[in-house]
Protein backbone atom coordinates (compact mmCIF):
# COMPACT_ATOMS: atom_id res chain seq x y z
CA UNK A 1 0.00 0.00 0.00
CA UNK A 2 1.23 3.24 -0.59
CA UNK A 3 2.14 5.16 2.33
CA UNK A 4 1.82 8.75 1.65
CA UNK A 5 -1.89 9.15 1.86
CA UNK A 6 -3.51 12.47 2.75
CA UNK A 7 -6.58 10.66 4.35
CA UNK A 8 -6.46 8.27 7.14
CA UNK A 9 -9.95 7.40 6.85
CA UNK A 10 -12.33 8.21 3.92
CA UNK A 11 -16.11 7.92 5.30
CA UNK A 12 -17.97 7.03 2.36
CA UNK A 13 -21.67 6.92 2.57
CA UNK A 14 -20.86 9.67 5.41
CA UNK A 15 -24.72 11.43 4.91
CA UNK A 16 -26.23 8.21 5.89
CA UNK A 17 -27.67 7.34 9.41
CA UNK A 18 -24.42 4.62 10.27
CA UNK A 19 -22.36 6.89 8.50
CA UNK A 20 -22.98 10.02 10.57
CA UNK A 21 -22.27 8.18 13.92
CA UNK A 22 -18.73 7.23 12.82
CA UNK A 23 -18.27 11.00 11.50
CA UNK A 24 -19.77 12.08 15.43
CA UNK A 25 -17.31 9.28 16.89
CA UNK A 26 -14.05 10.85 14.92
CA UNK A 27 -15.32 14.56 15.33
CA UNK A 28 -15.76 14.11 19.30
CA UNK A 29 -13.09 11.28 19.99
CA UNK A 30 -10.08 11.94 17.91
CA UNK A 31 -9.90 15.74 18.04
CA UNK A 32 -6.45 15.28 16.69
CA UNK A 33 -4.20 12.54 15.51
CA UNK A 34 -6.27 11.64 12.87
CA UNK A 35 -6.63 12.44 9.05
CA UNK A 36 -10.13 12.28 7.83
CA UNK A 37 -12.80 13.48 5.29
CA UNK A 38 -16.20 12.68 4.42
CA UNK A 39 -17.19 11.09 1.06
CA UNK A 40 -20.75 10.75 -0.91
CA UNK A 41 -22.14 11.61 -3.82
CA UNK A 42 -23.88 14.78 -2.61
CA UNK A 43 -21.60 18.31 -2.12
CA UNK A 44 -24.36 19.48 -0.40
CA UNK A 45 -25.43 17.10 2.06
CA UNK A 46 -21.62 16.30 2.58
CA UNK A 47 -21.57 20.28 3.70
CA UNK A 48 -24.67 20.05 5.58
CA UNK A 49 -23.13 17.51 7.71
CA UNK A 50 -19.94 19.13 8.05
CA UNK A 51 -21.97 22.12 9.52
CA UNK A 52 -23.95 19.91 11.43
CA UNK A 53 -21.04 18.10 13.05
CA UNK A 54 -18.85 21.42 13.65
CA UNK A 55 -21.51 23.18 15.09
CA UNK A 56 -22.23 19.75 17.45
CA UNK A 57 -18.48 19.08 18.31
CA UNK A 58 -16.42 22.17 17.46
CA UNK A 59 -15.39 24.11 14.89
CA UNK A 60 -12.03 22.32 14.14
CA UNK A 61 -14.96 19.76 12.33
CA UNK A 62 -15.10 22.89 9.47
CA UNK A 63 -11.64 22.26 8.33
CA UNK A 64 -12.42 18.80 7.43
CA UNK A 65 -12.34 18.11 3.61
CA UNK A 66 -15.16 16.57 1.79
CA UNK A 67 -14.96 14.10 -1.23
CA UNK A 68 -17.71 13.92 -3.88
CA UNK A 69 -17.54 10.76 -6.22
CA UNK A 70 -20.14 9.00 -8.85
CA UNK A 71 -20.45 4.63 -8.46
CA UNK A 72 -20.88 4.80 -12.45
CA UNK A 73 -17.67 7.29 -12.56
CA UNK A 74 -14.27 4.69 -12.39
CA UNK A 75 -11.99 7.40 -12.06
CA UNK A 76 -13.71 9.76 -9.50
CA UNK A 77 -13.78 6.16 -7.06
CA UNK A 78 -9.81 5.67 -8.30
CA UNK A 79 -9.62 9.36 -6.99
CA UNK A 80 -11.12 9.33 -3.13
CA UNK A 81 -9.89 5.85 -2.73
CA UNK A 82 -6.03 7.38 -3.60
CA UNK A 83 -6.33 9.37 -0.78
CA UNK A 84 -7.13 7.24 1.70
CA UNK A 85 -5.32 4.32 4.02
CA UNK A 86 -8.60 3.10 4.68
CA UNK A 87 -11.86 3.52 2.88
CA UNK A 88 -14.96 2.80 4.96
CA UNK A 89 -17.75 2.26 3.36
CA UNK A 90 -21.69 2.79 5.03
CA UNK A 91 -23.37 2.62 1.65
CA UNK A 92 -25.58 0.15 1.76
CA UNK A 93 -27.41 -1.79 0.30
CA UNK A 94 -23.45 -3.44 -0.20
CA UNK A 95 -24.55 -6.05 -3.25
CA UNK A 96 -26.84 -2.91 -5.34
CA UNK A 97 -24.03 -0.05 -4.92
CA UNK A 98 -20.99 -1.86 -2.58
CA UNK A 99 -19.32 -3.28 -6.03
CA UNK A 100 -17.42 -0.17 -7.47
CA UNK A 101 -16.27 0.86 -3.70
CA UNK A 102 -14.73 -2.47 -3.05
CA UNK A 103 -13.00 -1.95 -6.84
CA UNK A 104 -11.84 1.52 -6.38
CA UNK A 105 -9.94 0.57 -2.97
CA UNK A 106 -8.62 -2.84 -4.88
CA UNK A 107 -7.47 -0.51 -7.75
CA UNK A 108 -5.93 2.17 -5.97
CA UNK A 109 -4.12 0.32 -2.82
CA UNK A 110 -5.91 1.54 -0.16
CA UNK A 111 -7.71 -1.34 2.59
CA UNK A 112 -10.94 -1.60 2.72
CA UNK A 113 -13.67 -1.57 5.96
CA UNK A 114 -17.89 -2.19 6.32
CA UNK A 115 -20.96 -3.18 7.68
CA UNK A 116 -22.55 -5.49 5.39
CA UNK A 117 -24.10 -8.06 6.73
CA UNK A 118 -25.08 -9.52 3.22
CA UNK A 119 -22.49 -12.99 2.94
CA UNK A 120 -23.94 -13.72 -0.71
CA UNK A 121 -22.57 -10.46 -1.92
CA UNK A 122 -19.17 -10.87 0.25
CA UNK A 123 -19.07 -14.23 -1.76
CA UNK A 124 -18.88 -12.37 -4.66
CA UNK A 125 -16.56 -9.80 -3.12
CA UNK A 126 -13.84 -12.86 -2.45
CA UNK A 127 -14.35 -14.68 -5.94
CA UNK A 128 -13.44 -10.60 -7.76
CA UNK A 129 -10.49 -9.55 -5.27
CA UNK A 130 -9.18 -12.10 -2.74
CA UNK A 131 -6.14 -13.03 -4.77
CA UNK A 132 -5.35 -9.60 -5.58
CA UNK A 133 -5.80 -8.10 -2.50
CA UNK A 134 -3.43 -10.71 -0.80
CA UNK A 135 -0.91 -9.86 -3.84
CA UNK A 136 -1.17 -6.39 -3.06
CA UNK A 137 -0.99 -6.71 1.07
CA UNK A 138 -4.54 -4.75 1.31
CA UNK A 139 -7.01 -5.84 3.81
CA UNK A 140 -10.41 -5.96 2.72
CA UNK A 141 -12.57 -6.37 5.21
CA UNK A 142 -16.54 -6.78 5.12
CA UNK A 143 -18.50 -7.33 8.30
CA UNK A 144 -16.89 -5.05 10.56
CA UNK A 145 -20.43 -4.17 12.65
CA UNK A 146 -22.73 -5.98 15.23
CA UNK A 147 -22.60 -8.32 12.03
CA UNK A 148 -20.23 -9.96 12.83
CA UNK A 149 -17.42 -8.48 14.94
CA UNK A 150 -18.72 -9.22 18.51
CA UNK A 151 -19.15 -12.76 17.53
CA UNK A 152 -16.22 -13.15 15.42
CA UNK A 153 -13.77 -11.72 17.94
CA UNK A 154 -15.66 -13.69 20.61
CA UNK A 155 -14.92 -16.76 18.85
CA UNK A 156 -11.30 -15.19 18.58
CA UNK A 157 -10.92 -14.64 22.12
CA UNK A 158 -12.13 -17.57 23.52
CA UNK A 159 -9.77 -20.09 21.01
CA UNK A 160 -7.28 -18.01 21.75
CA UNK A 161 -7.38 -18.77 25.58
CA UNK A 162 -7.86 -22.30 25.04
CA UNK A 163 -4.75 -22.24 22.87
CA UNK A 164 -2.67 -19.96 24.95
CA UNK A 165 -3.01 -21.17 28.36
CA UNK A 166 -3.86 -24.92 27.71
CA UNK A 167 -2.02 -24.85 24.29
CA UNK A 168 -5.37 -26.92 23.23
CA UNK A 169 -7.55 -26.49 20.11
CA UNK A 170 -11.59 -25.61 20.13
CA UNK A 171 -13.54 -28.08 18.80
CA UNK A 172 -16.69 -26.19 19.11
CA UNK A 173 -17.79 -22.78 19.89
CA UNK A 174 -21.09 -21.54 21.14
CA UNK A 175 -21.75 -17.89 21.03
CA UNK A 176 -25.18 -16.83 22.92
CA UNK A 177 -26.74 -13.68 23.10
CA UNK A 178 -27.77 -12.85 27.09
CA UNK A 179 -29.62 -10.05 26.27
CA UNK A 180 -29.68 -6.88 24.11
CA UNK A 181 -31.87 -3.77 23.43
CA UNK A 182 -31.73 -1.31 20.87
CA UNK A 183 -33.56 -0.27 17.98
CA UNK A 184 -33.75 -1.27 13.43
CA UNK A 185 -32.69 1.29 10.69
CA UNK A 186 -34.14 1.90 7.45
CA UNK A 187 -30.97 1.26 5.45
CA UNK A 188 -30.80 -2.21 7.63
CA UNK A 189 -34.51 -3.50 6.30
CA UNK A 190 -33.80 -2.06 2.89
CA UNK A 191 -30.55 -4.19 2.57
CA UNK A 192 -32.52 -7.14 4.23
CA UNK A 193 -35.25 -6.81 1.54
CA UNK A 194 -32.79 -6.33 -1.29
CA UNK A 195 -30.38 -9.54 -0.36
CA UNK A 196 -33.75 -11.48 -0.60
CA UNK A 197 -35.33 -10.01 -3.89
CA UNK A 198 -31.23 -10.66 -5.47
CA UNK A 199 -31.71 -14.14 -4.47
CA UNK A 200 -34.89 -14.60 -6.21
CA UNK A 201 -33.63 -12.58 -9.55
CA UNK A 202 -29.75 -14.32 -9.46
CA UNK A 203 -30.08 -18.25 -8.89
CA UNK A 204 -26.39 -18.29 -8.70
CA UNK A 205 -26.44 -16.18 -5.69
CA UNK A 206 -28.85 -18.94 -4.01
CA UNK A 207 -26.34 -21.63 -4.70
CA UNK A 208 -24.76 -22.28 -1.40
CA UNK A 209 -26.47 -19.27 0.63
CA UNK A 210 -27.40 -21.39 2.87
CA UNK A 211 -24.40 -23.33 3.87
CA UNK A 212 -22.30 -22.31 6.95
CA UNK A 213 -19.06 -22.35 4.50
CA UNK A 214 -20.27 -20.19 1.54
CA UNK A 215 -17.22 -17.81 2.84
CA UNK A 216 -14.97 -21.23 2.29
CA UNK A 217 -13.24 -22.69 -0.26
CA UNK A 218 -14.05 -26.45 -1.17
CA UNK A 219 -11.77 -27.41 0.54
CA UNK A 220 -12.50 -26.16 3.77
CA UNK A 221 -16.16 -27.14 3.95
CA UNK A 222 -16.84 -29.74 7.11
CA UNK A 223 -20.36 -30.77 8.20
CA UNK A 224 -21.40 -28.03 10.14
CA UNK A 225 -24.68 -26.56 9.75
CA UNK A 226 -27.26 -23.72 10.98
CA UNK A 227 -29.21 -23.91 14.21
CA UNK A 228 -32.80 -22.93 13.97
CA UNK A 229 -34.47 -25.30 16.91
CA UNK A 230 -34.54 -24.93 20.57
CA UNK A 231 -32.47 -26.73 23.06
CA UNK A 232 -31.01 -26.82 26.72
CA UNK A 233 -27.98 -25.60 27.90
CA UNK A 234 -26.49 -27.34 30.98
CA UNK A 235 -23.75 -24.82 31.40
CA UNK A 236 -25.96 -21.83 31.20
CA UNK A 237 -29.11 -23.17 32.51
CA UNK A 238 -31.08 -21.70 30.22
CA UNK A 239 -33.43 -22.54 26.91
CA UNK A 240 -31.57 -21.46 23.60
CA UNK A 241 -33.32 -20.13 20.46
CA UNK A 242 -31.94 -19.65 17.00
CA UNK A 243 -30.47 -15.93 16.66
CA UNK A 244 -31.30 -14.37 13.27
CA UNK A 245 -28.21 -13.00 12.66
CA UNK A 246 -26.47 -16.35 12.60
CA UNK A 247 -26.98 -16.20 8.77
CA UNK A 248 -24.08 -13.84 8.48
CA UNK A 249 -21.88 -15.01 11.76
CA UNK A 250 -21.59 -18.23 10.91
CA UNK A 251 -20.31 -17.71 7.45
CA UNK A 252 -17.76 -15.15 8.70
CA UNK A 253 -16.40 -17.28 11.86
CA UNK A 254 -16.44 -20.22 9.84
CA UNK A 255 -13.93 -17.92 7.05
CA UNK A 256 -12.34 -16.98 10.18
CA UNK A 257 -11.43 -20.63 11.15
CA UNK A 258 -10.69 -21.77 7.50
CA UNK A 259 -7.53 -18.36 7.06
CA UNK A 260 -6.62 -19.01 10.26
CA UNK A 261 -6.66 -22.17 11.03
CA UNK A 262 -8.10 -22.57 14.03
CA UNK A 263 -9.60 -25.96 14.43
CA UNK A 264 -10.00 -27.87 10.46
CA UNK A 265 -12.99 -28.72 8.91
CA UNK A 266 -14.62 -30.57 12.02
CA UNK A 267 -14.70 -27.50 14.16
CA UNK A 268 -18.47 -26.39 15.03
CA UNK A 269 -20.20 -23.69 15.33
CA UNK A 270 -23.69 -22.50 17.06
CA UNK A 271 -25.25 -18.90 17.35
CA UNK A 272 -28.23 -18.62 19.71
CA UNK A 273 -30.08 -16.50 22.25
CA UNK A 274 -31.04 -17.05 25.56
CA UNK A 275 -34.32 -17.67 27.26
CA UNK A 276 -35.74 -17.75 30.50
CA UNK A 277 -38.27 -20.51 29.85
CA UNK A 278 -38.96 -23.65 27.04
CA UNK A 279 -42.07 -21.25 25.89
CA UNK A 280 -39.77 -18.44 25.73
CA UNK A 281 -37.26 -20.07 23.16
CA UNK A 282 -39.86 -21.71 20.81
CA UNK A 283 -41.29 -18.13 20.55
CA UNK A 284 -38.32 -16.81 19.70
CA UNK A 285 -37.65 -19.75 16.84
CA UNK A 286 -41.24 -18.95 15.75
CA UNK A 287 -41.07 -15.63 15.38
CA UNK A 288 -37.28 -15.28 13.91
CA UNK A 289 -39.15 -17.55 11.07
CA UNK A 290 -41.86 -15.70 10.75
CA UNK A 291 -39.42 -12.61 10.26
CA UNK A 292 -37.59 -14.15 7.45
CA UNK A 293 -40.04 -15.96 5.88
CA UNK A 294 -42.10 -12.37 5.43
CA UNK A 295 -38.87 -10.65 4.46
CA UNK A 296 -38.62 -13.55 1.38
CA UNK A 297 -41.54 -12.69 0.05
CA UNK A 298 -40.87 -9.72 -2.61
CA UNK A 299 -44.51 -8.94 -2.93
CA UNK A 300 -44.80 -7.87 0.90
CA UNK A 301 -42.00 -5.45 0.66
CA UNK A 302 -43.63 -2.14 -0.58
CA UNK A 303 -45.97 -2.89 2.20
CA UNK A 304 -43.67 -3.27 5.29
CA UNK A 305 -41.80 -0.28 3.85
CA UNK A 306 -44.33 1.48 4.47
CA UNK A 307 -44.29 0.72 8.21
CA UNK A 308 -41.02 0.49 9.18
CA UNK A 309 -38.44 3.05 9.05
CA UNK A 310 -37.09 4.49 5.69
CA UNK A 311 -33.59 4.75 4.51
CA UNK A 312 -31.55 7.69 6.63
CA UNK A 313 -33.95 7.35 9.33
CA UNK A 314 -32.86 5.17 12.47
CA UNK A 315 -33.17 4.88 16.04
CA UNK A 316 -33.05 7.53 18.41
CA UNK A 317 -30.46 8.87 20.48
CA UNK A 318 -32.27 7.66 23.71
CA UNK A 319 -32.23 4.25 22.35
CA UNK A 320 -28.85 3.79 21.31
CA UNK A 321 -27.24 5.34 24.21
CA UNK A 322 -29.58 3.70 26.83
CA UNK A 323 -29.75 0.35 24.53
CA UNK A 324 -26.76 -2.90 25.79
CA UNK A 325 -25.85 -5.83 24.17
CA UNK A 326 -24.31 -9.24 25.90
CA UNK A 327 -23.30 -12.33 24.89
CA UNK A 328 -21.56 -15.36 26.50
CA UNK A 329 -19.07 -17.08 24.18
CA UNK A 330 -18.66 -20.95 24.98
CA UNK A 331 -15.64 -22.62 23.84
CA UNK A 332 -15.23 -26.77 24.02
CA UNK A 333 -11.39 -27.64 23.44
CA UNK A 334 -10.72 -30.98 21.41
CA UNK A 335 -9.66 -33.98 23.19
CA UNK A 336 -8.93 -37.11 21.46
CA UNK A 337 -9.72 -41.04 23.09
CA UNK A 338 -12.82 -39.65 24.68
CA UNK A 339 -11.11 -37.22 27.72
CA UNK A 340 -13.75 -34.57 29.41
CA UNK A 341 -13.36 -31.54 27.38
CA UNK A 342 -12.00 -27.96 28.86
CA UNK A 343 -14.49 -25.68 28.73
CA UNK A 344 -13.82 -21.64 28.69
CA UNK A 345 -16.16 -19.12 28.77
CA UNK A 346 -16.34 -15.39 27.93
CA UNK A 347 -18.39 -12.53 27.83
CA UNK A 348 -18.57 -9.98 25.08
CA UNK A 349 -20.84 -7.08 25.08
CA UNK A 350 -21.33 -3.22 25.90
CA UNK A 351 -23.38 -2.58 29.06
CA UNK A 352 -24.50 1.24 27.71
CA UNK A 353 -24.54 1.31 24.30
CA UNK A 354 -26.99 -0.20 21.61
CA UNK A 355 -24.81 -2.89 19.31
CA UNK A 356 -26.43 -2.24 16.11
CA UNK A 357 -25.83 1.39 15.37
CA UNK A 358 -23.87 2.75 18.29
CA UNK A 359 -21.70 0.33 18.61
CA UNK A 360 -21.74 -0.66 14.96
CA UNK A 361 -20.75 2.16 14.13
CA UNK A 362 -17.47 2.74 16.82
CA UNK A 363 -16.26 -0.79 15.57
CA UNK A 364 -16.39 0.04 12.07
CA UNK A 365 -14.53 3.40 13.30
CA UNK A 366 -11.66 1.40 15.53
CA UNK A 367 -11.40 -1.62 12.58
CA UNK A 368 -10.07 1.44 9.82
CA UNK A 369 -8.03 3.05 12.54
CA UNK A 370 -6.81 -0.17 13.28
CA UNK A 371 -5.25 -0.91 9.55
CA UNK A 372 -4.93 2.90 9.45
CA UNK A 373 -2.56 3.45 12.47
CA UNK A 374 -1.42 -0.18 13.39
CA UNK A 375 -0.36 -1.60 9.87
CA UNK A 376 3.66 -2.02 11.35
CA UNK A 377 2.16 -4.30 14.55
CA UNK A 378 -0.23 -6.01 12.03
CA UNK A 379 2.71 -6.54 9.22
CA UNK A 380 4.89 -7.84 12.13
CA UNK A 381 2.13 -10.31 14.17
CA UNK A 382 1.82 -14.12 13.09
CA UNK A 383 -1.19 -14.29 14.13
CA UNK A 384 -3.29 -12.29 11.14
CA UNK A 385 -3.42 -12.00 7.72
CA UNK A 386 -1.62 -9.94 5.33
CA UNK A 387 -3.48 -9.20 3.19
CA UNK A 388 -6.99 -10.45 0.93
CA UNK A 389 -10.54 -10.45 1.57
CA UNK A 390 -10.67 -11.43 5.31
CA UNK A 391 -12.78 -10.95 8.81
CA UNK A 392 -12.63 -9.06 11.46
CA UNK A 393 -10.96 -11.78 13.35
CA UNK A 394 -8.44 -12.58 10.70
CA UNK A 395 -7.32 -9.37 9.22
CA UNK A 396 -6.51 -7.75 13.01
CA UNK A 397 -7.35 -10.21 15.65
CA UNK A 398 -6.78 -9.39 19.05
CA UNK A 399 -5.27 -5.99 18.03
CA UNK A 400 -9.04 -4.81 17.19
CA UNK A 401 -10.18 -6.76 20.78
CA UNK A 402 -7.61 -4.01 22.32
CA UNK A 403 -8.93 -0.85 20.52
CA UNK A 404 -12.58 -2.26 21.18
CA UNK A 405 -12.37 -2.66 25.37
CA UNK A 406 -10.60 0.99 24.90
CA UNK A 407 -13.85 1.58 23.51
CA UNK A 408 -16.09 1.01 26.22
CA UNK A 409 -16.70 -2.58 25.24
CA UNK A 410 -16.06 -6.00 27.43
CA UNK A 411 -14.40 -8.88 26.08
CA UNK A 412 -13.64 -10.38 29.27
CA UNK A 413 -12.86 -13.93 29.81
CA UNK A 414 -14.47 -15.44 32.79
CA UNK A 415 -12.84 -17.35 35.45
CA UNK A 416 -13.33 -21.56 34.47
CA UNK A 417 -15.63 -22.62 36.00
CA UNK A 418 -17.69 -19.51 37.19
CA UNK A 419 -21.29 -19.40 37.38
CA UNK A 420 -23.47 -18.60 34.29
CA UNK A 421 -24.66 -14.99 33.92
N1 LIG B 1 -23.63 -4.97 10.08
C1 LIG B 1 -24.35 -4.25 10.89
O1 LIG B 1 -24.42 -4.56 12.04
C2 LIG B 1 -25.04 -3.04 10.35
C3 LIG B 1 -25.53 -2.07 11.21
C4 LIG B 1 -26.10 -0.92 10.66
C5 LIG B 1 -26.20 -0.79 9.28
N2 LIG B 1 -25.75 -1.78 8.47
C6 LIG B 1 -25.80 -1.67 7.01
O2 LIG B 1 -25.22 -0.43 6.64
C7 LIG B 1 -25.85 0.08 5.49
C8 LIG B 1 -26.26 1.51 5.74
O3 LIG B 1 -27.31 1.57 6.68
P1 LIG B 1 -27.90 2.98 7.11
O4 LIG B 1 -29.08 2.74 7.94
O5 LIG B 1 -26.82 3.87 7.58
O6 LIG B 1 -28.41 3.49 5.64
P2 LIG B 1 -28.84 4.93 5.12
O7 LIG B 1 -29.11 5.85 6.24
O8 LIG B 1 -29.92 4.67 4.13
O9 LIG B 1 -27.53 5.48 4.38
C9 LIG B 1 -27.11 4.98 3.15
C10 LIG B 1 -25.94 5.79 2.63
O10 LIG B 1 -25.63 5.28 1.33
C11 LIG B 1 -25.54 6.38 0.41
N3 LIG B 1 -25.96 6.00 -0.93
C12 LIG B 1 -27.11 5.41 -1.30
N4 LIG B 1 -27.15 5.24 -2.65
C13 LIG B 1 -25.97 5.73 -3.12
C14 LIG B 1 -25.39 5.86 -4.41
N5 LIG B 1 -26.03 5.43 -5.51
N6 LIG B 1 -24.17 6.44 -4.52
C15 LIG B 1 -23.51 6.88 -3.43
N7 LIG B 1 -24.01 6.80 -2.18
C16 LIG B 1 -25.21 6.23 -2.03
C17 LIG B 1 -26.46 7.43 0.97
O11 LIG B 1 -26.09 8.69 0.44
P3 LIG B 1 -27.13 9.92 0.23
O12 LIG B 1 -27.24 10.60 1.55
O13 LIG B 1 -26.45 10.74 -0.80
O14 LIG B 1 -28.43 9.33 -0.21
C18 LIG B 1 -26.19 7.28 2.46
O15 LIG B 1 -25.01 8.00 2.78
C19 LIG B 1 -27.00 -0.88 5.17
O16 LIG B 1 -26.57 -1.77 4.17
C20 LIG B 1 -27.22 -1.62 6.48
O17 LIG B 1 -27.74 -2.91 6.31
C21 LIG B 1 -25.16 -2.89 8.99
Amino acid sequence: MAANRAFDVVIWGATGFTGRLVAEHLARDYKSGVKWALAGRSKERLEKLRLELSEQYGGEVKEVPILVADLRDQASMDGMAAQARVLLSTAGPFALIGSPVVAAAVRSGCHYVDITGETPWVKQVIAEHHEEAAQKGLRIVPCCGFDSTPFDLGALLVIDHLKKRYGKQAARVLNVVLGSKGGVSGGTIASGMNAFAEMKQRPELREDAGSVYSLCPPEARGADGEFWGVQWSQELGKYLGPFVMQACNNRVVHRSNYLLGWAGNDFRYQESVAAKSWMAAKSIQLGTLAVVAAMSQTWLHPLLKKVLPAQGEGPSRDIMLNGFFKNRVLAWSKEEGGAAPLLVQAEVGDPHRDGGYWGTSRMLLEAALCLALQQKELDASPEVQKGGVLTPASAMGMLLVERLRKAGMTFKILEEGQAAA
